[in-house]
């Protein structure tokens, strides 16, 4: 990023409040060690960076789970927001402030939020009607209705879709509803409930998606939705709830995600409090710091369309940015209680070290939306190879040469070449954190690691210690290694804080992101130890072994349904990522060079052409998705590479015998190839 390096920014992140009626899972961890790592980052670089989060104490949800468990609703989000907390400490997430959402300063806030939004005229009332169980006394929102399918009659379906064959229906459509909670038979009761007029923003949120504060896929999503115009959004619930009342209206309360993103300012309120700041410096229509909200892709329309519209209305700042992150998946499997693939945060910490954990999802997290599997395997020999076999490493096998020779460094540089090379890759590893590109970011540290062991091993200081008279050099290679090792640990502190700790203690100096390429002369270290254990297979074994003890338990626990607060829109859903493949597979793909003889437009499609193909004297017809950036005459003559093994399929408008490749973004800009003259159709691409 471009911003200037002199200035210190005012930086505010905050991360997803997590629901107050269950444990962290690895899910989670994902998010708040790609929002840690950020501020880490952010601060090693010297700017101010405040991280503030807290637990999502409000709704339905846990108003149940909190009966269910014969606890207060107030004592069960307290037990929560203390394991929750005990968690982020364990992963090391280093956040400023950890509140609630049930907190006085949210009821404030809430409150005065909510008098803005309704003296603007965004408020509005209007009586609805809605399933209600006439046991429990209670309304039901449609997860917790379930009967039998009105279109297909399979049984035992929830109250707003069916799994069985796909049909999407209303809650009083179902045949013999019952209340999930009480068995007892639902009745239509009417009430009134209070609006906040999202429709009044549409022009203003279609404006604000395009400014900058989203990444284009999000964006382009939204883009989708706002498009098909926006709803009034109901932002009240009817007694008994879990909630904040709403002001003027005794038996009504503020739906749990009117008050949970607002939960991130009364964070920063309780904190500013304490340390005599304002928080309405971060927050007001004129402030110069950046808020960032990470946040995982199935609450992006809170974040990027209810939010942002009532924060305009209350005349607040928008986000800078928010930051959204695919889903943790395990073995290439979603993380679900049914499947077997939940893993809780505390069975993790009982085995293994946090840091593993934070590096290998750094080593795969991009600023993109899709989602990133945790396989097991890979993950204990990535950690073993990257961080034992390449990092840690450099300095094991040079510091006690440093340390038997007295353990001062020397006083110059044995090779300026490759000290370069870690000079010159220093503002390059800075942009990928700055852009959440932490997966670029550790590959280009893993990159340097490669070359500093390589170098080390050419010089074998090791076989040279043998001879007295080499001590010299012995001691030059080796201080230069100690060197590399301190450039690469400061710049993958922000990912492994605790590893760093240690080294910064051997290297008896604080890392510092600014001086990390300033080498280290006649500096005296301090004797190595240990710093990271290699991951055993065992010790993952242990803890999957243990996660598999807890989902038991919480299936035996766990009677309620769907026990979350996310209804209304469908989860950000992005294309499905293949799995990776081994090169066995990728052997099979036959890559042929193609000439497109022929591109018509096909009648009824607004994406494909019909192009027909030659491949040196064998034609084939192939539809492909790539009229956006082509007239169909303009490619008649060109190039492209084709999967020329693929077997035929019957799509709507034809066989398509094969596939084309163009590369790109999509839209205007897809790349096919231009004609070249070595180039002859047929020909094998490898
Ligand atoms: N309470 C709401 C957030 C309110 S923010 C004003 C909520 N809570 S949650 O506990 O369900 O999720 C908290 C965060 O964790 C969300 O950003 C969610 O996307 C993220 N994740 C939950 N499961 C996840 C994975 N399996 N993988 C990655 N992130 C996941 O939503
Ligand atoms: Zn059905």
């Amino acid at each position: 990023m471009s911003q200037s390096r002199s200035l210190v920014r005012n930086i505010l992140v905050t991360s997803a409040l997590p629901y107050a009626n269950g444990s962290l899972h690895l899910g989670h961890i994902l998010e708040y060690t790609q929002t840690d790592i950020w501020a880490r980052f952010q601060r090693a670089r010297g700017n101010s960076c405040l991280y503030v989060c807290a637990d999502d104490a409000h709704g339905t949800a846990i108003m149940l789970k909190a009966a269910q468990l014969g606890l207060a609703p107030e004592q069960h989000i307290a037990n929560m927001q203390a394991e929750h907390q005990q968690d982020f400490a364990d992963f090391l997430i280093d956040v400023d402030n950890y509140h609630s959402s049930h907190s006085q300063e949210n009821r404030e806030l809430s409150a005065m939020m909510y008098r803005r939004l309704r003296a603007n005229g965004h408020i509005v009332s209007r009586t609805i009607t809605q399933a209600f169980d006439p046991e429990k006394q209670l309304f039901l929102a449609d997860r917790y209705i379930k009967g039998s399918c009105p279109r297909c009659g399979a049984a035992d379906q929830y109250g707003d879709n069916c799994e069985s064959c796909g049909a999407t229906y209303s809650s009083n459509e179902l045949i013999d509803p019952v209340s999930t909670i009480s068995g007892a038979t639902p009745v239509a009761k009417e009430s009134e409930h209070f609006f906040f007029t999202l429709s009044k923003f549409g022009d203003f949120l279609k404006c604000w998606t395009r400014s900058g504060p989203l990444q284009n896929e999000v964006a382009n999503k939204l883009a989708e939705w706002l498009d098909e115009g926006l709803q009034e959004w109901d932002i009240s619930r009817d007694a008994p709830y879990f909630g904040f009342e709403i002001p003027d209206a005794p038996g009504k309360y503020f739906y749990v995600w009117l008050d949970a993103p607002i939960g991130y300012m009364a964070s920063l309120k309780n904190y500013c409090d304490q340390h005599g700041l304002d928080w309405q410096q971060y927050w007001s229509k004129d402030s110069s710091a950046e808020v960032h909200h990470f946040i995982g892709k199935d609450i992006v329309n809170f974040h990027a369309l209810f939010w942002p519209a009532v924060l305009e209305s209350a005349n607040f700042r928008t986000p800078t940015q928010v930051c959204v992150h695919g889903f943790l998946t395990v073995n290439g499997k979603k993380m679900s209680k049914s499947r077997g693939t939940f893993i809780n945060a505390r069975d993790y910490l009982q085995h293994l070290d946090p840091e593993y954990l934070r590096y290998y999802l750094a080593a795969k997290l991009t600023a993109g939306i899709d989602d990133i599997d945790l396989n097991l395997e890979d993950f204990i020999a990535r950690v073993n190879s990257d961080l034992v076999g390449k990092l840690v490493n450099i300095a094991s096998r040079t510091a006690r040469f440093v340390n038997q020779s007295g353990s001062v460094l020397a006083s110059e540089m044995a090779d300026m070449v490759l000290w370069q090379q870690f000079v010159d890759a220093a503002p390059r590893i800075e942009e990928f954190y700055e852009a959440r590109e932490y997966s670029r970011a550790m590959r280009e540290i893993m990159a340097l690691a490669d070359m500093a062991n390589a170098w080390i091993a050419e010089r074998a200081p090791w076989a040279l210690a043998k001879d007295a008279a080499k001590a010299h050099e012995v001691l030059a290679i080796c201080s230069q290694g100690v060197n590399l090792f301190r450039a690469l640990i400061t710049w993958i502190a922000p990912v492994l804080p605790q590893t760093a700790a240690k080294a910064a203690t051997f290297l008896n100096t604080e890392l510092c992101w600014q001086t990390a390429t300033r080498p280290l002369f006649n500096h005296k270290i301090n004797t190595f130890t240990p710093l990271l254990k290699r991951l055993e297979k065992a010790q993952v074994d242990a803890m999957m072994d243990a996660a598999q003890k807890t989902l038991t338990q919480l299936r035996a626990l766990d009677k309620t349904p769907d026990a979350t607060d996310k209804p209304q829109f469908k989860p950000l859903a992005t294309e499905a990522i293949a799995a990776e493949i081994q090169f066995e597979d990728f052997a099979k793909i036959d890559l042929r060079i193609a000439l497109i003889v022929k591109a018509e437009e096909v009648e009824g499609a607004d994406k494909l052409l019909k192009l027909t193909l030659d491949l040196d004297g064998e034609t084939r017809q192939v539809f492909a998705g790539i009229k956006s950036a082509y007239n169909p005459q303009d490619i008649e003559g060109k190039h492209t590479v084709m999967v020329a093994n693929l077997a035929p399929r019957k799509m709507r408008f034809g066989v398509s015998e094969g596939m084309v490749l163009a590369a790109g973004p999509g839209g205007k800009e897809l790349w096919i190839l231009e004609p070249h003259p070595g180039a002859k159709p047929g020909m094998r691409v490898m």
